[in-house]
């Protein structure tokens, strides 16, 4: 599959090597089409790797996986364009950071909204599905680093969008039966709230590669 990869940090990165690994072509995108970390990338990643600017991402992949700064991603598919999104899968892996008043950082846009629905809200085309924001990058592409049964969470409107990604994330390692389907969109809210819990248990744990299994 062609796979668009916005944001070119450590989660874009992991995300994009992994999907370079299970043989699929990645555009990596930026702001600027001559962005340092994502020519590095490419030079790294082989054949199957290329990188532009935002939109030459968006439109390249059939998928699209938006890696980017949470309170920045509204603006990041805003500058990859309505047209390239289409009606393509978004899955969207941010989490609303905000520094501003130093750290800890406050977490999410409270329990009325969440990124995954701004998102969604601003592109009723795209079938944004919320998944992964909840653990390390490093995890997300390689859940065997944490020992033992644990689940991963997906959320979104469109049932066959969550059935596709579902299928990454098995070819990422995610066991069928540990991928708990939310619901829809709105679902974001509580997982992008939880990672102020996971800010704290990442000071207890004292790794980063811990995380949920539901008990019940
Ligand atoms: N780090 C983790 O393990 C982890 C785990 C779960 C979820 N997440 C979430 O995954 C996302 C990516 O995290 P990250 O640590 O890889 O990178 P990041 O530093 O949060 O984001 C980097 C990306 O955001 C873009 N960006 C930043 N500010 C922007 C702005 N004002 N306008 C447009 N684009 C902007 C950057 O664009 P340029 O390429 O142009 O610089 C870059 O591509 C974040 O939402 C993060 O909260 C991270």
């Amino acid at each position: 599959m062609r796979i668009g990869v916005l944001g070119t940090g450590m989660v874009g990165q992991a995300i994009a090597t992994k999907l370079v690994a299970l043989g699929h072509e990645v555009r990596m995108g930026s702001r600027s089409a001559d962005n340092e970390n994502a020519a590095k990338w490419t030079g790294e990643a082989g054949p199957d790797a290329s990188h532009g600017t935002f939109a030459d991402a968006a439109g390249f992949g059939e998928l699209l996986f938006n890696c980017t700064a949470g309170l920045a991603s509204l603006d990041v598919l805003r500058a990859a364009g309505a047209e390239s999104l289409g009606a393509k899968v978004v899955v969207d892996v941010s989490n609303a950071l905000d520094f501003s008043d130093g750290r800890p950082p406050r977490v999410g846009l409270g329990n009325a909204d969440s990124i995954g629905e701004q998102l969604q809200r601003e592109f009723p085309d795209a079938r944004v599905v919320k998944t992964l924001n909840t653990v390390n990058c490093e995890v997300m592409v390689d859940p065997s680093k944490v020992p033992g049964a644990h689940d991963m969470f997906v959320c979104g409107n469109d049932e066959s969008a969550k059935a596709d990604v579902s299928a990454l994330l098995e070819s990422f390692g995610w066991p069928a039966s540990h991928i708990l389907d939310l619901g829809d969109i709105t679902s974001a809210r509580a997982v992008e709230m939880y990672v102020a819990l996971w800010l704290c248990l990442r000071g207890v744990a004292e790794t980063s590669y811990f995380n949920i299994h539901l008990v019940h």
